[in-house]
C-alpha cells in the first residue's frame, strides 16, 4: 500500500461558526502558517455558505482551498434555502462536504440524497468530501463494516471510475465527532482500510489506491500525527480544532511530515 499514490488532504469543517470578519481573520492567520504545505498536501477550509465569497477572496493566491459544507442536487428551482453546485463553482469553490453525520442526524439526509448530491457536485466540477461513519451502538453491535460498507456502496452508486478520481472519503465515526472521544489509530485504520477494500471491489485496486480517505472525529493537535501515520489514513476532516489557527496548523504540519 503506497501512500504516495494519493494526495494528503487536511480540511477544516467550520460547521455553523464565524461571521465574515471572523472568517477573514482566521484565514489570514492560517495562510502564512500553512504556506509551506504548498505542493505537498492539500489544505482546505470548508466554511458556511455566507463565508464562501470572503474565504475565496481571502485565500486567493495562497495554497488554502475553499469548500462548502453542503450542496443541493437540483440545478435550480423551487428549493427554498438550498444552494446549487453551479452557485458554488461560480464563486470559485472547489470542494464540498456531503453527508456529514450532522446533516444525516439533524436534517434527514439519507444515503439516497447523499448520492444525488455527490453526483450533482461531480457533474458541476466540484470535488465532494463524502462522509461516512457508524453510530456508537452500531459499533457496539459489531456492525461497523456493514454500516460503512452500505454507505460507501449507496453514496457512490453510479459514480464512474473517472469521477472517483475527484472524490474524497471522510471516515467519521459519529461517536467521535465533537465528543473528545477519538477512534484509536488502530480503529480508524481498520475502517479506512475496509473502505479502501470496498472501493477496490466496486472499482479496482488501482482506483481504490488513488482515493484520499480522511479520518474525522476529535482529531486534534495532540493525536493527529499518530492517526496520519497509518497507511490508509490520508488526511483529516477537522471540526473544533480547525477553528484555532495554531492547532489546525499542527495537524497540517503532521500531514506534511507524514
Ligand atoms: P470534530 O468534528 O473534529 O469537532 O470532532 C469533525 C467533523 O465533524 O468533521
Amino acid at each position: 500500500m503506497n501512500k504516495n499514490l494519493r494526495k494528503a488532504i487536511i480540511a477544516g469543517n467550520w460547521k455553523m461558526n464565524k461571521t465574515r470578519p471572523e472568517a477573514k481573520a482566521l484565514l489570514e492567520e492560517i495562510k502564512p502558517l500553512v504556506a509551506n504545505a504548498e505542493g505537498k498536501i492539500e489544505v482546505i477550509a470548508c466554511v458556511p455558505f455566507t463565508n464562501l465569497e470572503t474565504a475565496v477572496n481571502t485565500t486567493a493566491g495562497s495554497n488554502v482551498k475553499v469548500g462548502a459544507e453542503n450542496v443541493h442536487f437540483e440545478k435550480s428551482g423551487a428549493f427554498t434555502g438550498e444552494i446549487s453546485a453551479d452557485m458554488l463553482t461560480e464563486l470559485g469553490v472547489e470542494y464540498v462536504v456531503i453527508g456529514h453525520s450532522e446533516r444525516r442526524q439533524y436534517f434527514g439526509e439519507t444515503d439516497e440524497t447523499v448520492n444525488k448530491r455527490t453526483k450533482a457536485a461531480l457533474a458541476a466540477g466540484l470535488k465532494p468530501i463524502v462522509c461516512v461513519g457508524e453510530l456508537k451502538w452500531e459499533r457496539e453491535c459489531g456492525i461497523t463494516e456493514e454500516v460503512v460498507g452500505k454507505q460507501i456502496k449507496l453514496d457512490l452508486w453510479d459514480v464512474t471510475e473517472e469521477e472517483l478520481k475527484n472524490v474524497v472519503i471522510a471516515y467519521e465515526p459519529v461517536w467521535a465527532i465533537g465528543t473528545g472521544l477519538t477512534a484509536t489509530p488502530e480503529q480508524a485504520e481498520e475502517v479506512c482500510g475496509f473502505i479502501r477494500a470496498t472501493l477496490a471491489k466496486l472499482y479496482n485496486q488501482a482506483a481504490a489506491d488513488a482515493v484520499t480517505i480522511q479520518y474525522g472525529g476529535s482529531m486534534n493537535a495532540k493525536n493527529a500525527a499518530e492517526l496520519l501515520a497509518k497507511p490508509n489514513i490520508d488526511g483529516g476532516l477537522i471540526g473544533g480544532a480547525s477553528l484555532k489557527a495554531a492547532d489546525f496548523n499542527v495537524i497540517v504540519q503532521a500531514a506534511v511530515e507524514g
